[in-house]
């Protein structure tokens, strides 16, 4: 979604503000644009479009303190009007924002009485009005700018410039992620680090309220909650600038896809002490007295991450037997149902920067259960919110269909079942040595890519699919779908095998292609009779199957078959497949695979 870039130093802003949005439109948008400050003028360029397409219009510019931001598009259509930085009607004030102002209505009318006209359908064209209006009163850019948040109802990540403070970057953030990088007499400000690794590891991670006064060699942080200054604390960044690149591949997709054994190996990396027979979670240690007591489960998370939540269900009440349920965070946060204390709800997010989970986990705030994390991005929102976390480790992801976060999610929950099982069911060795082989296996799976490709470019004109599975292979067949409809734009639907009686066999005929999930597992006889009620339909069928299975060559078109390993890590390798299947299609119907259309990554409002 939108991304925000902002520098202040002593060399030219606009090379770094530019680089930095290019870094951040893996995120999705639809236009961006820059604000420069030279000698006191504020310089505004906008484009519809790409970052390179804003490139072309761009001035040279000797400025030092600049502010830039990618814009998809939420109130109002992307064009050069709507698109940020937004400014003062005299331009002496020009700001770049992400979230949204959920009281824009109220405000505009306000600031219409008031005299104030606006340009842009945005709800974002307040924010610089309202600024202007109080610096009238006031005189002083810094107050009029904390009395305008107070205004503000919604969620934000604000940077402005003004010309009235030539030598000052201001931000601000509330439910909406910025981190301040710290160089040598500079800072950088973004709302994803990925923006600002290349320049420093040194970060400030912004607390909701927060509000950042930074000129060139000095930063100042007051909290407008507590209405107090705070000390802002420098983190270290675990995160390389070569893992956002994409390397030798074509796109990041298949760059991630194809990470998926070093994502395992990573997710286990030091947690499964296979020769003692442990699990180790560091970020369980100081919840373990609580997770004793825990009687039930309560999994939010939304798209990939709700699926992954699906297959952590599964795994965690067969290993641990704690009944767990799996929520829409959308929903979860609009629902009134009981809850007693020995609830713990479990957030999964890639990003930990999702409006919809966040506010799931804020609606429990109060309510005294424990509140734990599966993220992968270090120091986001969601990381910092919970109790207590398990990170997934997997590093940053930039294709807007995620994939290995996927992988590290499920490998993450497999250790959290573990870990609650405490070692007390017959699953809990077998398990613990399967993970350590998985890496071997994910990459045996990836060296099908291109079978899976011939069969991907065989299909690619389909208009609908179907997935279906059971048991683990069930959340595996809504992932399956999740993936391809995403990035191929195939209309596909993921469904329990055992559910097609109840409906969606209407649907077969020799158009409709399904691709089924038969691994081996107790129910896959019945698997069997479902791919058989497809043949009979004159359904086509693709099957994923364990090696060894030789009957289903002669049911299904085409079959992919995948290393043998547990149950309870299929879903592991069956997803390896179902991603490379959906990249493979939407590489042959010639679709931008790492940005979907319509669709952004790390949704950041509701
Ligand atoms: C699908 C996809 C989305 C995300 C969802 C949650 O490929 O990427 O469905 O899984 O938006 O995002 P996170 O995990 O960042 O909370």
């Amino acid at each position: 979604m939108c991304g925000i870039v902002g520098f202040i130093g002593e060399r030219p802003a606009t090379p770094i503000v530019m680089q930095g949005l290019q870094a951040l439109e893996y995120r999705g948008y639809d236009s961006a644009g820059v604000s420069t400050v030279t000698d006191g003028r504020i310089t505004t360029t906008r484009q519809v479009g790409q970052v390179a397409d804003l490139s072309k219009i761009l001035e040279d510019s000797s400025a030092m303190l600049a502010i830039g931001h990618t814009r998809w598009a939420t109130h109002g259509a992307p064009s050069i009007t709507n698109a940020h930085p937004h400014s003062s009607a005299d331009g002496s004030i020009a700001i770049v924002h992400n979230g949204i102002i959920e009281n824009h209505e109220q405000l505009r009318t306000k600031l219409q009485q008031a005299g104030y006209e606006f340009k842009s359908e945005t709800d974002t064209e307040v924010i610089p009005h309202l600024i202007d209006y109080y610096f009238k009163q006031t005189k002083s850019i810094e107050s009029a700018f904390h009395t305008a948040l107070r205004d503000l109802r919604g969620a934000y990540a604000i940077a402005v410039v003004s010309s009235h403070e030539p030598d000052t970057l201001y931000a601000a953030r509330l439910s909406s992620p910025l981190v301040i990088g710290v160089g040598d007499n500079e800072y950088i400000l973004a709302s994803d680090p990925t923006a600002l690794i290349q320049h420093t590891k040194k970060v400030i991670y912004l607390n909701d309220f927060d509000v950042a006064r930074i000129t060139t060699g000095d930063l100042a942080v007051t909290n407008l909650e507590s209405d107090s200054p705070t000390i802002p604390e420098v983190e270290l960044l675990d995160l390389e600038s070569e893992d956002a690149q994409k390397g030798h591949y074509e796109h990041f997709m298949i760059k991630e896809i194809n990470e998926a054994p070093q994502t395992i190996q990573s997710a286990i990396r030091g947690r499964v002490l296979a020769n003692e027979g442990i699990v180790k979670l560091g970020g369980l240690d100081n919840v373990v007295a609580q997770l004793r007591y825990i009687d039930r489960i309560v999994i939010v998370a939304c798209g990939t991450s709700f699926y992954a939540g699906l297959v952590g269900e599964y795994l965690i009440e067969e290993l641990a037997g704690i009944p767990v349920e799996v929520q829409q965070a959308s929903e979860f946060k609009y629902r009134s149902e009981p809850f007693s204390r020995g609830t713990a709800i479990l957030a999964v997010s890639q990003s930990g920067e999702t409006a919809d989970t966040i506010a799931a986990l804020d609606k429990v705030k109060d309510y005294g259960v424990l509140r734990l994390g599966i993220v992968n991005a270090p120091g986001s929102t969601i990381a910092r919110m919970t109790d207590a976390g398990v990170y997934c480790h997997a590093g940053p992801e930039q294709a807007v269909a995620s994939t290995k976060a996927f992988i590290a999610q499920v490998t993450v929950l497999a250790l959290i079942a573990l870990h609650l099982s405490n070692g007390s069911t017959k699953d809990y060795k077998p398990l613990l040595k399967e993970l350590v082989s998985l890496p071997d296996k994910a990459a045996a799976v990836l060296a099908l890519s291109d079978q899976i490709k011939v069969i991907a470019e065989k299909y690619a004109p389909a208009r609908d699919f179907l997935f279906i599975g059971r048991h683990y292979g069930y959340p595996c067949a809504l992932e399956g779908a999740l993936k391809l409809k995403e990035v191929s734009y195939i209309h596909a639907e993921g469904y329990a095998a055992g559910e097609m009686k109840h409906g969606p066999l209407a649907m077969i005929d020799e158009n409709f292609p399904t691709f089924a999930i038969a691994t081996d597992s107790p129910l896959l006889e019945k698997t069997m009779s479902n791919i058989q009620e497809i043949r009979a339909r004159s359904g086509p069928v693709i099957a994923l199957a364990t090696e060894g299975n030789e009957a289903i060559a002669q049911l299904a078109d085409d079959v992919i078959y995948l290393p043998p390993t547990l149950e309870q890590t299929q879903p592991l390798l069956i997803s390896i497949a179902t991603q490379l299947f959906a990249y493979h299609v939407a590489v042959a119907r010639g679709f931008n695979v790492d940005r979907p259309r319509n669709l952004a990554k790390s949704v950041t409002v509701e």
